[in-house]
């Protein structure tokens, strides 16, 4: 068995990959940069896309949780060109973080508070020490700690804190990617607490979210009464029993982040199961569909964020355990080649004049938002061809 290298780095020993890479990185930036000065205040942020532009809006937008993938991409920017423009902006942007938690502004009921925090605030604490930064995030930690329901074990997704209705009473996959937050939050108070209750909604999710076959529920429903499971069912897949892709991504990268803050082994096979769906599941051009129930041949719109999302999972357990264990070199081979079909079939340039980074995502296709771009795309995928390029020591999550 090999070592686990954590500076394992997907282009090293390919030129012409890394050439690639390093032109899709290029090609971010100058776009990114010439989208700053409409956010240059740093208390709005891009939300809806349209004829190649971002549309602008204020933070605390109700339902909403995708604000901070544009100061988490600010700072993926700032990393690969130590460009202080970028570093200006997001440092706004963390005041405004701030404000928002200590206003309580759509925050308090919010189950997507680790989604938020983690970039807005974790990010610059890690890069830069930020102290603002670090207090919002704990404020949100608590907040989001205080969604754990003991009757049933898990992180309630719907509701206002303390709605406890019945249609309300679920967890979602989503949530994988906000553990990060409680995890972060135990290590930087010494609460164990915040760990103990993202470990507890982990093993719930692993129990009845996740299928027999490793595929996933968008949304599960327990019994409040009793504490025990209902039915899955979904919100933004194709129907209660398909496999909504970019939930499935959700939790392969989840599973990675958990793995790194706890090394607990039983999480490895989980993460096989769940990663050999996804891979499985692949068309020929490694771009994933919106809901895995489709395939090549069928007229449906594919999620490239889905992609970018599994492939930055996948190359953070490449650092972890070694590449001769629990499949890795085979993720790894899938890894790169949805990489290079991103860089090759959905990615933007300058000359396009368009403010996206990434084509042919469905943000929700039931609300017909298909074949668009999204920040949180955007974000995914600059960070694969970060982690793809690059040692990424100061991981955001
Ligand atoms: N709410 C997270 C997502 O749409 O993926």
């Amino acid at each position: 068995m090999s070592e686990v290298n954590r500076n394992y780095v997907l282009s090293d020993g390919d030129a012409a990959f890394r050439a690639e890479l390093d032109q899709a990185i290029a090609d971010a930036c100058a776009i990114l940069k010439g989208t700053l000065p409409k956010f240059a205040d740093g208390d709005v942020y891009p939300r809806g896309y349209k004829n190649g532009k971002w549309g602008v809006a204020p933070n605390a937008q109700p339902n909403y949780w995708t604000e901070s993938f544009w100061p988490g991409l600010l700072w993926l920017a700032y990393e690969l060109t130590k460009d202080e423009a970028y570093r200006q902006v997001a440092d706004k942007n963390v005041l405004d973080f701030y404000r928002r938690v200590v206003e309580n502004d759509e925050v308090d009921w919010h189950h997507d508070i680790g989604f938020l925090y983690t970039l807005s605030s974790v990010a610059p604490y890690k890069l830069t020490g930020n102290k603002i930064a670090k207090e919002a995030a704990l404020i949100a930690a608590y907040s989001l700690s205080r969604r754990f329901r003991y009757r049933g074990s898990f992180i309630q997704s719907m509701g206002a804190d303390g709605n406890y209705e019945p249609q309300n009473y679920r967890f979602i996959v989503d949530t994988m990617m906000n553990l990060p937050l409680l995890f972060w939050a135990a290590e930087e108070t010494g609460d164990q607490t915040y760990k103990d209750k993202a470990m507890r909604h982990l093993r719930t999710t692993l129990k009845y979210l996740v299928r027999e076959d490793g595929s996933t529920y968008h949304h599960f429903l327990m019994d409040h009464a009793t504490g025990g499971p209902i039915r899955g069912l979904t919100l933004q897949g194709a129907h209660d029993e398909s496999f909504w892709s970019r939930g499935q991504a959700w939790i392969i990268y989840g599973l990675a982040v958990a793995y790194d803050y706890t090394k607990d082994e039983s999480l490895l096979p989980e993460f096989v199961r769940v990663t050999d769906f996804f891979i499985n599941h692949l068309p020929k051009d490694y771009v994933p569909f919106w809901d895995f129930i489709y395939n090549d041949g069928d007229d449906e719109p594919r999620d490239s964020s889905a992609g970018a999302i599994a492939a930055c999972g996948i190359l953070e357990m490449a650092r972890l355990i070694p590449h001769d264990t629990y499949n890795m070199e085979k993720y790894l081979r899938v890894a790169k080649e949805m990489i290079i079909s991103m860089m090759r079939n959905c990615k933007t340039t300058p000359d396009m004049g368009v403010e996206a980074l990434l084509l042919h995502t469905t943000p929700y296709k039931k609300g017909n938002s298909y074949d668009t771009s999204c920040i949180y795309g955007d974000y995914f995928y600059l960070e694969c061809l970060l982690r793809a390029t690059r040692n990424w020591e100061n991981r955001y999550w």
